[in-house]
């Protein structure tokens, strides 16, 4: 299963029943929403609206709403497939292969990965229709408002594309834009972000401007790679390749000097002003609540490019669960080994949806000696974007993690907070609310692992309630007897 551009992905879930086309005529103001999060709520499908009142572009939406359709736009039938590749190819890393049959099959996974490498090309259906000058206008896209009181229409699944301007690597990001006028948008990269990491170098370099290209649509998996916590030197574009197991096929945009995946529907070409910031949101955010307004850096438009028939692709998030739930779900699913490379003892790990990501991360470990949870949260706070987590909670390796009522039971039963409860000050998101500073303020860790002598528990920690296999056979044999 690999899907060249948005449209086959679309026909794919068409033809499994996952996507509805919607003939009604819908307004893209607060309307698309409703009807969408009453759809998600239900479990339900992908949403093509055709006929988005003033608009002839089609919008899809909810495309990756559920674990199902975002394995399938990962080209899975279920996400577990792609930590388990992830795995061998750390493995591969970390044990060189023996004896000749390893060692081709190792080569030839190799070729495979370099041969999934972006690759450029001259020329791409995403500039199908090349519009510059008075010509390029954003208010031909139909943006949703989301919510009631968002600040205006934002553009909410485009792939920010930008350059290191020291090194010159590429970063791709899923950051919002808030369109303020045909040619001028918001550009929502958070402080913790790579996109705004570069913002900050090409200031610190005093450059006039910074280029940026934005994408949207696209073949599922490079749609989804800009949501990626990945570190900043590595290329969403090229781990989009791993995971599809062929070449995203990029091409040069026409008014700036950087590549975008030729198989898009719509590219925005522009740049950032460094210095030039403006008023950006409110927004209805993932939080569940509005961030509110607040200054960011301004995307300036200098071209726009699309393919013949193209189709709008946006999302809405809000109250949790929502559809970038299952977008980060993924990433959790495909990041486990990676984190499991610096941090032996990690099990498992869930970021519950209520908790937004970073407000609430949930991992279970093998514990072998004293102070081991306690290490295990700072390794975490120390590690990329898990530097934002507001609250870990460590359980022990048997405690399936992704049972949240079991986690909450563990929690209670265990703990002790004047000893298990460790606070800590560092980097909070630029979204987190309650913090008396903004992006700074307090982190919570809670060991709700099962106390020893280890720990300097002296008293005796009770078993688990836990039926014997004896009777429990016993049961399951005569069950049909009972009559229940
Ligand atoms: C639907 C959706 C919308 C998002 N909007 C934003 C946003 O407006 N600003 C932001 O900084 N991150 C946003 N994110 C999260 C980033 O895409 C994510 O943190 C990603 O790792 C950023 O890429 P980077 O690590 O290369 O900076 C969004 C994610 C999703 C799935």
């Amino acid at each position: 299963m690999r899907f060249k551009d948005l449209r086959e992905f679309i026909s794919f879930l068409e033809s499994k029943g996952e996507l509805r086309r919607i003939k009604a005529s819908v307004s893209r103001e607060l309307e698309i929403t409703e009807i969408t999060d009453r759809v998600i709520a239900a479990g339900g499908p992908a949403l093509m609206f055709e006929n988005v009142d003033g608009y002839d572009i089609p919008l899809v939406i909810n495309l990756f709403g559920s674990h199902q359709r975002m394995a399938w736009a990962l080209g899975v039938d279920h996400i577990d497939e792609l930590t388990d590749r992830v795995r061998q190819i750390i493995g591969m890393a970390q044990t060189p292969p023996t004896g000749i049959v390893n060692k081709l099959r190792t080569l030839g996974e190799l070729a495979g990965l370099a041969r999934s490498q972006p690759k450029t090309v001259r020329s791409g259906p995403c500039q199908d229709v090349v519009l510059t000058g008075d010509e390029a206008d954003v208010n031909m896209l139909p943006a949703l408002k989301c919510w009631p009181l968002d600040g205006g229409r934002y553009i909410t699944l485009p792939l920010v594309i930008s350059r290191d301007p020291d090194s010159g690597r590429r970063n791709v990001g899923i950051y919002r834009m808030q369109i303020y006028d045909g040619r001028t948008m918001g550009m929502h990269w958070q402080s913790h972000k790579v996109g705004a990491r570069h913002y900050r170098i090409s200031e610190e370099k005093g450059q006039e401007r910074m280029e940026v290209a934005v994408a949207l649509g696209g073949d599922p998996t490079t749609m989804w790679s800009g949501s990626m916590p990945l570190p900043p030197d590595m290329d969403e574009i090229g781990v989009a390749g791993v995971i599809r197991g062929e070449a995203v096929e990029m091409v040069r945009c026409k008014t700036v000097d950087l590549e975008v995946p030729a198989q898009s529907e719509f590219v925005l070409e522009g740049y950032v002003v460094p210095g030039e910031l403006r008023s950006e949101g409110p927004f209805g955010d993932h939080t569940g609540y509005y961030s509110l307004a607040e200054d960011y850096p301004v995307f300036h438009l200098t071209a726009i490019t699309h393919r013949k028939d193209p189709i709008y692709p946006t999302t809405f998030v809000g109250r949790p669960p929502k559809e970038d739930y299952f977008m980060g779900k993924a990433s959790e699913r495909i990041m486990l080994p990676a984190l499991q490379m610096t941090l032996p003892e990690l099990v498992d790990i869930n970021m519950p949806a209520e908790g937004i990501f970073l407000n609430l991360v949930i991992v279970s470990i093998k514990k072998e000696y004293a102070g081991q949870a306690s290490k295990v949260m700072h390794a975490l706070w120390g590690l990329g974007l898990m530097m934002l987590a507001k609250t870990i909670v460590v359980v022990d390796h048997y405690v399936d993690v992704q049972n949240v009522s079991e986690v909450a039971w563990r929690v209670a039963t265990n703990l002790d907070p004047g000893r298990d409860i460790l606070f800590t000050e560092g980097p909070l998101d630029d979204l987190e609310q309650a913090s008396a500073r903004p992006r700074y303020g307090t982190k919570m860790g809670i060991d709700a692992t099962a106390k020893g002598p280890m720990d300097g528990f002296q008293r005796e920690w009770p078993p688990d309630i836990v039926m014997s296999d004896e009777i429990r056979r016993l049961v399951d044999g005569k069950w049909g007897d009972y009559g229940i």
